[in-house]
This record gives C-alpha cells, sequence and structure tokens, in this order.
C-alpha cells in the first residue's frame, strides 16, 4: 500500500510538473514570442501527460492544458444572457477638430466642469488603449475556473463558445494566483484575434492542403470562433488581450481602468502594451498620432484607439447612453491606403451575367492582407475614374470590405496609356453584351448558353445559404462545367461517385463525401430552395418573404402580379423578375427535375405564425457604416426581434438606420417621409420594447 501511495506520489507530481511547464511553453510562445521548445518537443509533453490522465482519472482537473483540446463537433450554439451586457462603443471621427477633442468636451460638460481645463492638474485622466479588429468575447470564471465563454451577440444574448474559446492558448483555464485571492466570480471582457505573421502562416499550410485560406485576420478570428467543431477552431492561430470586465462577487475592484488592467494581467490575461493613462484631450491625440505611425509594424490589426476615463468612480457616475458608456469611445483610423500599379484590366461575367471590370494589380501589402486585385465597379465608375492600364493608383481596403481602387495618380501616368473600354462581347462566350436601360450594369446576353452564367448559377445553388452543398465550391462547379457533366441545378442529382473519382485531383473518398453532400442537400427547406434558384432581384430575406407569404412552392409558381405585389417588400421590379422566372420553360424543366430527384421540404413550413418579438411586422433598412453594429449584426438584432430588415426604402419602410456616408436610401426616405434613426435609436427601440 505504502509502496503504491509512493508511485502515485510520482505520478502526480509528473502530472503537476508537466501541466506547469506545458503552460510555461504556452507562455513564452504566446506572450513573449519566444519559443522554448520545439513542436514536436511540445507534442511529446502534451502526449505523456494526456496519457498520465487518461489512465489516471482520479488526477483530471478542469485547468490542464489537455482541457484545451475541445470537445465534440456541435450543432448548434446555445444562446447565453449576459449577466452584465457587453456594450458597445461610439465612434470619433475627426471633423475640424480631432475627435479626442469631441470626447474630452463631451465628458467635462457631463461632468460639470468647466469647459477647457485651467491646468494640467485639472484635466481628465485617461486610459488610452489599442482598438483591436477581432471579435469582443467575454470569459465567465467560477471559482477561478473558466467555465463559460461567450460571443457578444447584440449585447444582451451571445453564443455559448466555451468549446473554442478553451482552445486559445493564451486565455487562462484558471485564474492565477493565490487561493485566497481568487473571487467566486469574474467575468473578463476582451478580444480574440489573430496575429497577421500568424494567419499568413496558417494560409500558407491550408493552401498547401488545398484548404480555404482566410481572408483577413478579423474574418480569421471571427470565423474560428463561431466554428461548431473544436478541432477546427484549435488549428487557428487565435489570440487573446483582455480589456474589461462583466459580472464579478467577492472581489473588489481597483480604482481605475489602468489598474484594472494590471490586476487582469497578475490573473493571467494577456493586456496589451500599448496604453497609457494620460491627461486632457492633447495627449489623446498625440496617443492616437502615435499608435497610427505605429500600426504598420503592429503584428496585428487595430482599426483605431480607445479613450476610457480611468478612475472607475467617474465611469459610474457618467454611466450610459442607451448601449454606449458615457466614459469610453474609439476614435478610427482612416481605411488605409497603398500606391500600386495596374498591370491589367480584365473583365469578369458574374452569375447574372452581370460583366465587371477588374484591375490586376502589382501586389501590394495593405490592410493586413496582400491586394493583386481591386474591383473597379462598372464601366463609369472606371470612367469617372479614369482607371488605365500602366497607372500608378491608390487602392484601399477597409476592415472586411474588397478592395477598391481610390484613386489615380495622375501625375504619375506613362504616355501612351488608353482609356478603358468595355468589350463589346461577352469574354466568356462570344454574347454581345447588353447595357441595362437606366443602369450602370452591362450584361452579357447570353444566359445559359454562357459558361460562366452556368457556374454562377452552380455556384450560388451550392452556397451555404442555398442548398449548402458542401464541398462543391467555385473550382468544383467549374471542372464539372467544363468537363459536361452537369449544365443545370438538376444535373448534380444524377452524378454519380465514379464520375467525379474520374476528376483531377479528386480521390475516390472525396468524391463519396460530395456525392452524400449532395444526397444531404435534398432535405432542405422551401424559403432556402427559392433562394437556390437565382432569381433575379430575389436575394435571401425576400425569398425568406415568398416562403413565409405562399408556404407551397405551386402557390409562388402560379402568383399573378397582383399576389405577389402583396408580400412585404416586393415591388414591381422583384414582382416581374419572378413572373419572368416562372415563364422560362426551361427553368420549369429544372425544377421539375429536380422535385423528381427528391429535392424537398415541409409542406407549408414557411406559414409559421407572424412573428412575435419587440419589432415584430417592423421593416427596416439599414443604410451607411453604423458606429458600432456591423451590418450583419444589426440585421440579426433586428431579426431576433421580430422585424425584418430589407434592402430598398419603400412606402412600407418603417424605419431607415442611417450611420455615417448614408447615401441615396437615406434621400428616399425623407423622401417618402419614412422615421430616420441612428444606431443608437435601433438599440433603443430594441431595448424599449424587449
Ligand atoms: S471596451 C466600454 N476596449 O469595440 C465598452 N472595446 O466594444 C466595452 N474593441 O466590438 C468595450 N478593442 O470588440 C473596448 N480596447 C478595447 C477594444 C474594444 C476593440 C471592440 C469590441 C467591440 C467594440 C465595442
Amino acid at each position: 500500500m505504502k509502496m503504491k501511495m509512493n508511485v502515485m506520489d510520482t505520478i502526480s507530481q509528473r502530472v503537476v510538473t508537466l501541466r506547469r511547464d506545458l503552460e510555461a511553453h504556452n507562455r513564452a510562445y504566446y506572450e513573449q514570442d519566444a519559443p522554448t521548445v520545439s513542436d514536436a518537443e511540445y507534442d511529446a509533453l502534451f502526449r505523456e501527460l494526456q496519457a498520465l490522465e487518461r489512465e489516471h482519472p482520479e488526477l483530471q482537473s478542469p485547468d490542464s492544458p489537455t482541457r484545451r483540446v475541445g470537445g465534440r463537433p456541435l450543432d448548434a450554439f446555445a444562446q447565453i444572457t449576459h449577466a452584465v451586457p457587453m456594450l458597445s462603443i461610439q465612434t470619433e471621427t475627426d471633423t475640424e477638430a480631432s475627435g479626442a477633442d469631441h470626447f474630452d468636451a463631451r465628458v467635462r460638460k457631463e461632468l460639470e466642469l468647466p469647459d477647457v481645463a485651467v491646468s494640467l492638474a485639472n484635466e481628465i485622466e485617461y486610459l488610452a488603449e489599442l482598438k483591436f479588429d477581432g471579435l469582443a468575447v467575454s470569459l465567465r470564471y467560477e471559482q477561478g475556473v473558466l467555465v463559460q465563454g461567450a460571443t457578444r451577440g447584440d449585447g444582451v444574448t451571445g453564443e455559448d463558445v466555451t468549446q473554442n474559446l478553451k482552445t486559445v492558448r493564451d486565455i487562462p483555464l484558471c485564474l492565477q494566483g493565490a487561493p485566497e485571492r481568487i473571487p467566486p466570480l469574474l467575468e473578463v471582457r476582451g478580444e480574440a484575434y489573430m496575429r497577421r505573421d500568424d494567419l499568413a502562416r496558417y494560409n500558407q499550410k491550408a493552401i498547401a492542403k488545398g484548404e480555404k485560406p482566410l481572408v483577413n485576420p478579423r474574418n480569421g478570428a471571427a470565423g474560428s470562433i463561431r466554428q461548431l467543431d473544436p478541432a477546427i477552431a484549435r488549428s487557428r492561430p487565435l489570440r487573446f488581450f483582455a480589456y474589461g470586465v462583466g459580472a464579478i462577487e467577492g472581489w473588489t475592484l481597483p480604482a481605475t481602468h489602468g489598474e484594472l488592467l494590471i490586476a487582469l494581467a497578475a490573473f493571467g490575461f494577456p493586456v496589451c502594451e500599448h496604453r497609457a493613462v494620460v491627461h486632457g484631450a492633447r495627449a489623446l491625440s498625440d496617443f492616437h498620432e502615435r499608435m497610427g505611425a505605429l500600426r504598420p509594424q503592429l503584428p496585428f490589426d487595430i482599426d483605431g484607439v480607445v479613450y476610457k476615463v480611468n478612475s472607475l468612480e467617474l465611469q459610474r457616475r457618467l454611466g450610459f447612453r442607451s448601449r454606449e458608456p458615457r466614459w469610453a469611445v474609439a476614435h478610427k483610423y482612416p481605411a488605409e491606403e497603398a500606391r500600386t500599379k495596374v498591370e491589367a484590366i480584365e473583365v469578369q461575367v458574374g452569375r447574372t451575367g452581370a460583366i465587371t471590370p477588374v484591375a490586376r494589380l502589382q501586389p501590394v501589402f495593405v490592410g493586413g492582407v496582400t491586394v493583386t486585385n481591386a474591383t473597379l465597379h462598372n464601366e463609369d465608375e472606371v470612367h469617372r475614374k479614369d482607371v488605365r492600364v500602366g497607372d500608378t493608383v491608390i487602392v484601399r481596403r477597409a476592415g472586411d470590405v474588397i478592395p477598391e481602387v481610390a484613386r489615380v495618380a495622375l501625375e504619375a501616368r506613362p504616355e501612351g496609356t488608353e482609356i478603358f473600354e468595355l468589350p463589346k462581347i461577352c469574354p466568356e462566350c462570344g454574347s454581345h453584351v447588353v447595357r441595362e436601360e437606366g443602369g450602370a450594369i452591362v450584361r452579357c446576353a447570353g444566359g445559359l448558353v454562357c459558361p460562366a452564367q452556368v457556374k454562377g448559377a452552380l455556384i450560388h445553388f451550392a452556397s451555404r445559404r442555398a442548398m449548402d452543398i458542401e464541398g462543391l465550391g467555385d473550382k468544383l462547379v467549374e471542372q464539372l462545367v467544363d468537363s459536361d457533366l452537369i449544365k443545370t441545378p438538376a444535373d448534380l442529382y444524377t452524378l454519380t461517385a465514379p464520375e467525379l473519382a474520374a476528376l483531377e485531383r479528386m480521390g475516390e473518398k472525396s468524391a463519396d463525401n460530395r456525392i452524400n453532400a449532395i444526397a444531404t442537400s435534398k432535405d432542405s427547406t422551401l424559403a432556402r430552395f427559392i433562394f437556390a434558384l437565382g432569381i433575379r432581384n430575389v436575394g435571401e430575406t425576400t425569398a425568406k418573404d415568398l416562403a413565409r407569404y405562399f408556404g407551397k412552392l405551386d402557390a409562388l409558381r402560379n402568383a399573378d402580379s397582383e399576389a405577389l405585389l402583396k408580400v412585404p417588400d416586393v415591388g414591381p421590379i422583384v414582382a416581374e423578375s419572378i413572373r419572368d422566372f416562372f415563364a422560362e420553360a426551361h427553368n420549369q424543366e429544372v425544377i421539375a427535375r429536380l422535385m423528381e430527384a427528391g429535392v424537398h421540404w415541409a409542406e407549408g413550413e414557411g406559414q409559421a405564425d407572424a412573428p412575435a418579438g419587440a419589432l415584430a411586422g417592423k421593416v427596416f433598412v439599414i443604410t451607411g457604416t453604423l458606429p458600432t453594429l456591423k451590418r450583419d449584426e444589426a440585421k440579426a438584432l433586428i431579426e431576433a426581434a421580430g422585424g425584418k430588415a430589407s434592402g430598398s426604402v419603400s412606402k412600407k419602410t418603417d424605419y431607415v438606420v442611417a450611420g455615417e456616408e448614408a447615401g441615396s436610401k437615406l434621400e428616399k426616405a425623407r423622401e417618402l417621409g419614412v422615421k430616420v434613426i441612428d444606431e443608437a435609436g435601433l438599440l433603443q427601440l430594441v431595448a424599449l420594447q424587449s
């Protein structure tokens, strides 16, 4: 017995040592950026620990690094309600005065202080930090153990992404520090993000394996955290910075935000070193400028800086306005720009035949990614900006927006350049091109003889929001069309595994997987099916509306204009597109073949009861850039509250939510007398009525 105890002692000591060493290696790797062991050595230690824990389940512990592997894939994320809402933050932009001046003046006014400080001693103390471009998350520690990780969601409810966040190696699984100092409850808030170099390394490997690369660090971070399979999240190089707290029990907050960050660092959280305690507006502006200069050299993306009133007591006094604190503000940087050369201007033919000019550029690094193409939108745009082959241009990338050519550096234009003209015939199929009446869009008239349109239609049909056929991406569709295996979506369902396996670079296993994915997609919904058909002017939202309204495909197919116009948000143009689509014999035939192949959904599924919620039945149009919510987030917020987000303003619109640089939609709203609100107004509506 004594003997056994001794053996157990050594084993448990070994387990403790392994855990300590592995976490130290993690910290060296992630925080100090100075790996202390090779990946192979790390893996060997990790496997040893895994084996010991498997053999001695009594030694398992929630803070073991082995717990970072996550569990089984989920079907969907559970919704969680934040104990303390996750706030959004107001954005200051520079006008004649600096954004920092605006903010400082507002804070002084709220605190009933004189407009300007008479001496340094009267200046307000701020903590200035970076605005990380990732995904905001909340980490809940009970008795010092990480028990839940959640996304911000709409600020009130988020998604439970615990499994994925546990795979982020610089998020502590257990709070560090003396046991008597560990609070019973502590929620830590911060940003999950990806470094640019990590992303580049990940992408190199992904491309080598034939997988899709990540578009940019922000999408990479957000996409990884919202993966249902934690194994995928674990394979992504995610990191974390702490910048705040949520619910707390049994812990006394320090006096300032700066001290709070230090305390969080002591609990084991990475806190970004680029921060400063400063006094007054001038010092805030200086920080903005300094960080702006540092920005290109930072290993991660930022889109601005954040100013916070340092005293937590003053923060409490200042409080909130709707869902934004009065004590914090984001001061953004303009979109990153870079100069490069236009090597060629090519045209792309889209799914609807729309012909888009694209500038092929000398590769240039801007906004965290290497840009080689930039859209020129349409013929009018090219002429307005007068972009020519051989020109030096300034390209701009903001967030996840497709890079665009901002302007031409005319002084650098070489001699002999020519004004760009769109081709008169489709480069894909040789059909003639037509310019839509009154519009800027030029289309190929080839329809289904144009392989670009056929491919586009198939890619759309298979896409995630349509029939969701996994693994049927651009490349495969291209191969299938080029080898004459398919011409219409219906042909997908008669494909056989041997036919697929005969394609280049396609093994038997992947062929089987694709065939299974195609078969699985047969079990669909009416809304997805309508969207998948690719009817012009019928996007995902309209497809949902049509499904809800008509309930049955036949009812939609036979609907006349009058019936169609009764559907919320369907106007004469959309109605005509729908009628035209179903009037086409070819389309009817494809639909009939899809049904024969077994594509189905629950009849009448769309006709659910009227949506409930704060915004039930209300139609919103979002326009311009909102200060904090991304367009998708605003849309999700509206839909979650039972409202509808629509793309165009009409008399049926209840509210237009306008942000910065709102254009024609805002004008239209004013013309029609539609109510116009800002983001705060939207949040208020949701909050008031929920
Ligand atoms: S503070 C006071 N600090 O900005 C309001 N937010 O929060 C609580 N963000 O999407 C947030 N860097 O992901 C705060 N240093 C920082 C931040 C930061 C980035 C993001 C956050 C969220 C948005 C609003």
